[in-house]
């Protein structure tokens, strides 16, 4: 529970970057705000899973030890902004997020930047196959949900890579979510079984596969994933580094153990938590506690005073 403190620190501390064009200085602030409160919280965490390498965004790095050094020996993945340039655009669906794991349970592909990935709910345990035609993933989910295809709605991130999938999505008869960014909320929510969206596929970033896999062992959900190198450079790396390129990795690969816990507090407003928002005096946050082991699912609503805020004591 103390680590939601982190979050809502970092989604807190990102709101006056909101909507003003600079996501470095949004995830600048986030991720200062986070490392901050993160030395109070009672574990050894070691970033396994840092992230803002790709555009030289400030970051947790790798390597760096975490927590006030008592207590358990943990892995750390870490997403002080999971949408920088939604929360720089003043858009919706930016989240601050931290998974945390057993030390020595979180893979670690950080020569690839992007895998590729399904994700759905309960019910599409051995449903989906990441290696059959979508076509084929979308009435097989849609048979087990009990919907018809037409009913089904399937998130992908909305990039040009995404084309040929977009089409086959449309052309199986079910209909697209596209997203600006962001997903590991895209995952979540299909996870949830709850939303308007039924799966979520494509090719995303690596750190956000981790961190995702992370909440999917807490909502017992399903995911598949398959790195997918940009160019031979970062192919050779993988397999110089050991990876199988061509093996399908589940959540259960991708994080091995049980005792996981998954926050996330909402920057802006998102169909998975609110944004951060202020009143007068009080500052209002929106987060998602989830534990893989006892299968909770917690929201978390904090009011915090915005004195506290303003000045350096929080
Ligand atoms: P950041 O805001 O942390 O940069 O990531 C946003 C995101 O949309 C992720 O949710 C997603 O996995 C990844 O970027 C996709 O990468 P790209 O923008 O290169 O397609």
């Amino acid at each position: 529970m103390e680590l939601v403190r982190a979050t809502e620190a970092a989604a807190i501390r990102a709101v006056p970057w909101i909507g003003r064009g600079d996501k470095n200085a949004a995830d600048g602030a986030a991720v200062d705000a986070m490392r901050k409160f993160l030395s109070t919280v009672e574990f050894q965490g070691e970033v396994v899973i840092g992230e803002g390498e790709k555009d030289e965004a400030p970051m947790l790095f790798n390597g760096e030890i975490v927590g006030n050094g008592r207590g358990p020996l943990c892995d750390i993945a870490v997403d002080p902004i999971d949408g920088t340039s939604l929360t720089a655009a003043g858009r919706q669906n930016a989240l601050s997020v931290i998974a945390v794991a057993d030390r020595g349970t979180m893979y670690n592909p950080k020569e690839v930047f992007y895998m590729e990935k399904i994700v759905a709910g309960p019910s599409a345990k051995g449903v989906l196959d990441l290696e059959r035609p979508i076509g084929e993933n979308i009435r097989a989910l849609a048979k087990a949900l009990g919907k018809t295809v037409e009913d089904m709605n399937i998130a992908v991130l909305d990039r040009p890579r995404h084309d040929r999938l977009i089409a086959e999505i449309r052309e199986s008869g079910a209909g697209t979510e596209l997203l600006l960014d962001g997903d590991v909320a895209g995952g979540i929510n299909a996870a949830l079984e709850t939303g308007r969206i039924d799966m979520c596929v494509g090719i995303g970033g690596t750190p956000e596969g981790i961190i995702t896999a992370c909440a999917i062992k807490g909502l017992d959900g399903v995911m598949q994933t398959r790195l997918h190198p940009r160019n031979d450079e970062e192919r050779q790396k993988a397999i110089d580094a050991g990876h199988d390129l061509g093996r399908v990795l589940t959540q259960d690969d991708l994080v091995r153990t049980e005792n996981t816990f998954f926050v996330c507090t909402g920057v802006t407003d998102g169909g998975l938590v609110k944004g951060v928002d202020r009143e007068r005096d009080r500052i209002t946050t929106d987060s998602v506690v989830l534990r893989a082991r006892s299968g909770t699912f917690r929201r978390v609503t904090a009011e915090h005073r915005a004195d506290k805020w303003l000045g350096e004591g929080a």
